[in-house]
C-alpha cells in the first residue's frame, strides 16, 4: 500500500485544468508533471501548484517524453476524446496506472486495445465517470439493491445539454468537440448515464449488453443558432454531420432494456433523464425534480382507473443515503459538479494506492466508450442492430470478486464505513 501518489496531468485546458486542482488537493497526492499540446496552458496549472503547494511540477508539451522521463506513479488524463485510449494505452505500456475522462471511443479497436493494455500490464485504467457517484444515483443503487424497485426491467438516461456555444466556439476555446458535431453522427457521451445504470443492471458481472441500434435525427441546431455567434464566418457552410437528438436502444443479456438520449445542440435544460422501472416500483429524474413511484395496486378490479401520483424523492434520498454520501455530508462535500468530482478522484487515488481494482475497471472503460463507435456504425447503418463486444470474453458470467471499499460502485460495503 503506497501511502504517496505522484500524478502527471495530460490535458489541462477546462476540465484538466479543474481536475488537477482537485486531484491536488487529495492528501498523500502531489502533481509533479503536467503536459499539454499548449504550453500557456501548462504555464497556468504549473503558476497555480507553485503558488499553492510549493513546488512547481515539470512542464511538457509531449505527452510521451513525458512518460519517457517518468517519476510519476500515474496518469490523469483530460485531453479530448479522440486522444484517450491512446494517452492511455502508452501510459499503461510505460508502467503507470492512468484514469481517462469521460466520453467516447472512435473506434471498438481503441477499446479493445485497452483491455489487451490493462491484462498485459496489469496496470489500471479507469473512466473518471463522476456520475456513478451521484447522490442521487447511489441513493436509486441502494434502493435498488434492497428491493424496493422489484426486479428491474428497464433503465433510460441521456445527457441532455445546450452546448451550442461551448461547440461552435471550439476553434476559439481551443476546445475539441467542434469537429466531431462536424464529421461524426454518433452517441458522442454515452457515459453519464450508462455508467449508474451499468452499475445497478450488474454489466460485467452476471449481465452484459448484447445489442445495439442507433437513431439520430437531423441536424439543425447549430446550423440555425450560427447567425447569433459573432466571428464565426468560416462555419457558414458546414454541414453538421452530428444529429441534434441520437436515441441509441441497448438489449442486455438477463432482459433488461436500457435507452439512451444524447443531445447538445438544441435549445433545452441541462437533464440526465435518468428513470429506472421495475416490477414494483419506478424512479424518474423528472424534469421538475427526482420522484419515484410504489405499487399500490391491491388486484382487484372495481372499474375505477385510480391516480398513480409520483412522490418526492427528497425523504427517499435521505432514508436510503448510501453510507459514501452519510460520510460525504459529514466531512463536507467539495466543489466540482456537486461534489461528484471530488469522489471519483479519491476512487482512482484509493485503487492506484492498493494497486488495483478500482471500481471502474477496464472493462466497464471499453464498454461504455465503445457505444459511441458502435451507435456511429449503427447510424450509418440506417440503425442496424449491432452486437456489442463482450470485453470480458465470457467472465461476466464468473468474475473475480470486488474490492470491496468505500468506493465500490458494484455492491454497498457498510464495513468500509465503520
Ligand atoms: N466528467 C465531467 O463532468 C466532465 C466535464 C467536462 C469535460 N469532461 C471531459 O474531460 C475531457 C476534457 O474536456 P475539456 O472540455 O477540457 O476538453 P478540451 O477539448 O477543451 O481540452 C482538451 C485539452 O487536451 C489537450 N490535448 C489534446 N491532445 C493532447 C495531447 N496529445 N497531448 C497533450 N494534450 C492534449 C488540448 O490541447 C486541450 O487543452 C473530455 O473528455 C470531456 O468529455 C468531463
Amino acid at each position: 500500500m503506497k501511502d504517496k501518489i505522484r500524478i502527471a496531468a495530460v490535458g489541462l485546458n477546462n476540465r484538466g485544468y479543474w481536475q488537477t486542482r482537485e486531484i491536488a488537493d487529495i492528501p498523500g497526492v502531489e502533481v509533479v508533471a503536467v503536459c499539454d499540446i499548449h504550453e500557456d496552458l501548462c504555464d497556468r496549472i504549473a503558476e497555480y501548484l507553485e503558488e499553492n503547494y510549493g513546488k512547481r511540477p515539470v512542464s511538457y508539451t509531449d505527452y510521451k517524453k513525458m512518460l519517457a522521463e517518468g517519476g510519476f506513479d500515474a496518469v490523469l488524463c483530460c485531453t479530448t476524446w479522440i486522444t484517450h485510449s491512446a494517452i492511455a494505452v502508452d501510459s499503461m505500456r510505460s508502467g503507470f496506472d492512468v484514469a481517462i475522462e469521460v466520453g467516447g471511443f472512435s473506434d471498438v479497436e481503441e477499446a479493445w486495445e485497452l483491455v489487451r493494455a490493462a491484462e498485459s500490464t496489469g496496470r489500471i485504467c479507469m473512466m473518471l465517470e463522476n456520475c456513478c457517484y451521484c447522490e442521487d444515483e447511489l441513493a436509486v443503487f441502494r434502493m435498488a439493491r434492497e428491493g424496493l424497485f422489484g426486479e428491474i426491467v428497464n433503465c433510460t438516461g441521456g445527457y441532455c445539454h445546450d452546448l451550442r456555444d461551448e461547440i461552435l466556439y471550439g476553434r476559439t476555446l481551443r476546445h475539441g468537440r467542434l469537429d466531431n458535431f462536424i464529421h461524426r453522427n454518433g452517441e458522442f457521451y454515452p457515459t453519464h448515464q450508462l455508467g449508474p445504470i451499468c452499475k445497478l443492471l450488474g454489466i460485467n458481472r452476471g449481465n452484459r449488453i448484447m445489442t445495439l441500434t442507433s437513431v439520430s435525427s437531423k441536424a439543425r441546431g447549430l446550423k440555425e443558432y450560427l447567425p447569433r455567434t459573432e466571428g464565426l464566418e468560416y462555419l457558414k457552410d458546414v454541414d453538421f454531420k452530428e444529429g441534434d437528438v441520437v436515441d441509441t436502444l441497448m438489449k442486455c443479456a438477463n432482459g433488461e432494456t436500457i435507452r439512451l438520449t444524447h443531445g447538445c445542440s438544441l435549445p433545452r435544460p441541462y437533464s440526465r433523464m435518468y428513470t429506472v422501472s421495475g416490477t414494483k416500483g419506478a424512479f424518474d429524474e423528472g424534469t421538475f425534480g427526482p420522484a419515484v413511484y410504489f405499487d399500490k395496486a391491491t388486484g382487484k378490479f372495481d372499474g375505477s382507473y385510480p391516480d398513480h401520483p409520483w412522490e418526492h424523492f427528497e425523504e427517499y434520498r435521505d432514508k436510503y443515503a448510501h453510507p459514501l454520501w452519510q460520510a460525504y455530508r459529514k466531512e463536507g462535500v467539495k466543489e466540482g459538479h456537486g461534489g461528484v468530482d471530488w469522489l471519483v478522484l479519491n476512487a482512482f487515488i484509493d485503487a492506484v494506492k492498493v494497486g488495483g481494482k478500482p471500481p471502474i475497471d477496464v472493462y466497464d472503460t471499453a464498454l461504455w466508450g465503445a457505444v459511441t463507435a458502435l451507435s456511429e456504425q449503427s447510424i450509418a447503418m440506417g440503425g442496424a442492430t449491432l452486437p456489442v463486444p463482450d470485453f470480458t470474453k465470457g467472465r461476466w458470467i464468473s468474475r473475480e470478486p470486488v474490492r470491496r471499499s468505500r468506493y465500490c460502485l458494484d455492491e454497498i460495503c457498510d464495513e468500509c464505513f465503520e
